[in-house]
């Protein structure tokens, strides 16, 4: 009966209409995902703000001397928050934006001349400006760290919506971590982030953007 049932031409039409089915459906699930993809999907793991972020702000340079917005005009800055602290996370994208101006110095000279890093510090009690100067340059020498009041840092984190807080290490609080958001911001000319690229995004992939972006 079973036999017969699996022979039967009913059964081998359905078999038939549900593995076409099955192909058309994966087809229209490739295709969809593939519109649905943000532009670039396949080469970058970066992207477009859905909110505004950026804007002006106050903060203390590696010397100890006031630095704003205004100070870095006509440059497109590359800018990660973290803190000197930080085990392995800032490391790593600090090394990842490091080689990542190599990579724009080598393909694209007259773009890097116009991009500034920044490495601004969320943990300003102890990154003083001599600790985060000197950290930010020891990951590549044109990335300047800035650090500023606890006020001036959590004006600059709202507008770039970066979160961070404290974590204690001990009871007294006096050993700490600061858990952070981990994105690195391309800002326009403007003060406007035009791009984001996740923690570990690949150096290669960040120059290329910035090159696209500042080369049309
Ligand atoms: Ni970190």
């Amino acid at each position: 009966m079973l036999r017969r049932a699996f022979a039967s031409p009913v059964f081998v039409a359905l078999l038939a209409g549900l593995i076409a089915a099955g192909i058309i459906g994966y087809t229209t699930f490739l295709y969809v995902s593939s519109q649905n993809a943000p532009a670039g999907f396949e080469r970058t793991t970066s992207f477009k703000p859905q909110i505004d972020l950026g804007g002006d702000f106050a903060l203390v340079d590696q010397t100890g001397e006031p630095v704003t917005n205004a100070d870095f005009e006509s440059k497109s800055l590359l800018i990660y928050f973290g803190f000197t602290y930080c085990p392995d996370i800032c490391p790593t994208d600090l090394a990842i934006v490091g080689a990542a101006m190599d990579d724009l110095a080598a393909k694209a000279p007259d773009i890097a001349e116009r991009v500034q890093p920044l490495f601004v510090t969320i943990d300003p009690e102890r990154d003083t400006p001599d600790v985060v100067g000197d950290y930010a340059s020891a990951f590549h020498p044109k990335i300047i760290g800035l650090t500023g009041t606890l006020e001036q840092v959590e004006d600059i984190a709202a507008k770039y919506r970066v979160f961070y807080s404290k974590r204690a290490l001990n009871e007294d609080g006096s050993e700490y971590l600061m858990d952070h958001s981990t994105f690195t911001y391309l800002v326009g000319e403007d003060g406007r982030v035009t791009t984001m690229f996740p923690h570990n995004t690949g150096p290669e992939e960040i120059s290329a953007v910035i090159a696209q972006e500042l080369g049309g």
